[in-house]
């Protein structure tokens, strides 16, 4: 983010800082809460948004070499990914041609020939069939070439491997972020690794947890354990640019900042910036790294969320471990508030007692993101 726009958002937020204010929306607003329930819902949220959307299936240096492979299950399907001989990604649907069972069963590895642990079909990394046992007497006249493994599109851009679901094209990523893109790729994502990642299954659906990064509202209550004393209260402005969102949640500093030279202000420093990526990826950017949030929607009532925190490849120094190591407990003991929240939001709304959601004029941003799954699944 250049300069001019650090300062221009930030003099925004302390403009209202110093009026005792908050960034408002026009009117408060509500939602339904079966769009939190439904299964109808949520099938038409896989089919219209999860699998035609670029989704981001990982971060390029978890396929560091020709022949590393991940696995992944991501809108339902069971995806292999592999970095082929030449250095460029594909993905496939991991599973074998000849009568369907899983091609690889471990998370990740390295390896430039896929064989099926059943009769041993076997592949190679650009997903071509090299492989039959017994193929003269069981498969005369068996064209290997139809039998490729099942492509999907893939490319990998600005650091991250994205899938297009529906696809066998490779995703149009830039097009997807839009006038975002010179932002996101601003992150510097293509000289960051994973210092530590961790997974877990949630309890509710997959919009409450975007939900929940979306406002600063609650930081002063449900994260007063954690990180409440770092930021202003009830504090953050939001922007939409296309379906993509970016929030600024000021830190306490901000009154001090307000004090120097403009021409200094640092939006890192002074605040976390949180890159909300349509649908359901965030990236919460601090002073030296970012953290990635990668939703995966299971059920109505169930999501898979992957936290990762992103560091320079420069800074993973043996002397700079415990700092990480804290950086990663500190976001995951906050987030974990966020997501045991979640999990009673989901029973809460199961139970009948509501049948509309309130989004105060300060969380507008949870508004318009419903909004965006609207327009998507109506489309
Ligand atoms: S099912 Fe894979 S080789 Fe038979
Ligand atoms: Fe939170």
């Amino acid at each position: 983010m250049n300069q001019h726009m650090q300062i221009e958002l930030l003099q925004e937020l302390v403009d209202l800082h110093q009026a005792k204010s908050q960034f408002l929306d026009e009117s408060w607003e509500t939602v339904s809460v079966d769009r939190y329930l439904d299964h109808q819902t949520f099938e038409r949220e896989q089919q219209r948004i999860f699998k035609r959307v670029p989704l981001i299936a990982a971060h390029g240096s978890e396929l560091p070499d020709p022949g590393s492979f991940l696995t992944r299950k991501i809108g339902g399907k069971p995806l292999l990914l592999v970095r082929g001989k030449s250095g460029g990604v594909s993905a496939f649907l991991n599973v074998c041609r000849h009568r369907g069972a899983r091609l690889v069963g471990e998370d990740s590895g390295c390896r430039h020939r896929f064989s099926c642990p059943y009769h041993a079909w076997t592949w190679d990394s650009a997903g071509d069939l090299v492989g039959v046992p017994h193929q003269q007497s069981g498969f005369p006249n068996l064209e290997r070439e139809q039998f490729g493994l099942h492509r999907v599109g893939c490319s990998e851009h600005a650091g991250w491997i994205w899938v297009a679901l529906s696809d066998t094209r490779d995703p149009d990523v830039a097009a997807h972020l839009g006038l975002i893109e010179g932002e996101f790729d601003g992150l510097g994502a293509d000289g960051c690794e994973i210092f530590d990642a961790t997974t877990r299954d949630i309890h509710c659906n997959w919009k409450i947890l975007v939900e929940g990064g979306l406002e600063a509202y609650h930081f002063r209550v449900a994260h007063r354990k954690t990180i409440a004393p770092l930021f202003l209260d009830n504090l953050s402005s939001y922007r939409c640019v296309g379906r993509h969102i970016r929030s600024v949640l000021p830190r306490s500093t901000l009154g001090e900042m307000a004090e120097t030279a403009t021409e200094s202000w640092d939006i890192r420093k002074h605040s976390n910036v949180l890159y909300s990526l349509f649908p359901s990826s965030q990236f919460l950017v601090q002073e030296d790294h970012f953290v990635w949030i990668q939703g995966t929607p299971l059920a109505p009532d169930r999501t898979r969320l992957r936290l990762a925190t992103m560091i320079p490849t420069t800074a993973n120094l043996p002397e700079r471990q415990d700092y990480w190591r804290k950086h990663h407990a500190l976001t995951l003991r906050t987030l974990d508030e966020d997501f045991s929240l979640g999990e009673s939001i989901q029973q809460g709304l199961s139970s009948g007692a509501n049948s509309r959601l309130n989004f105060g004029r300060f969380e507008g941003a949870l508004a318009r993101f419903n909004q965006f799954v609207d327009e998507a699944i109506a489309s």
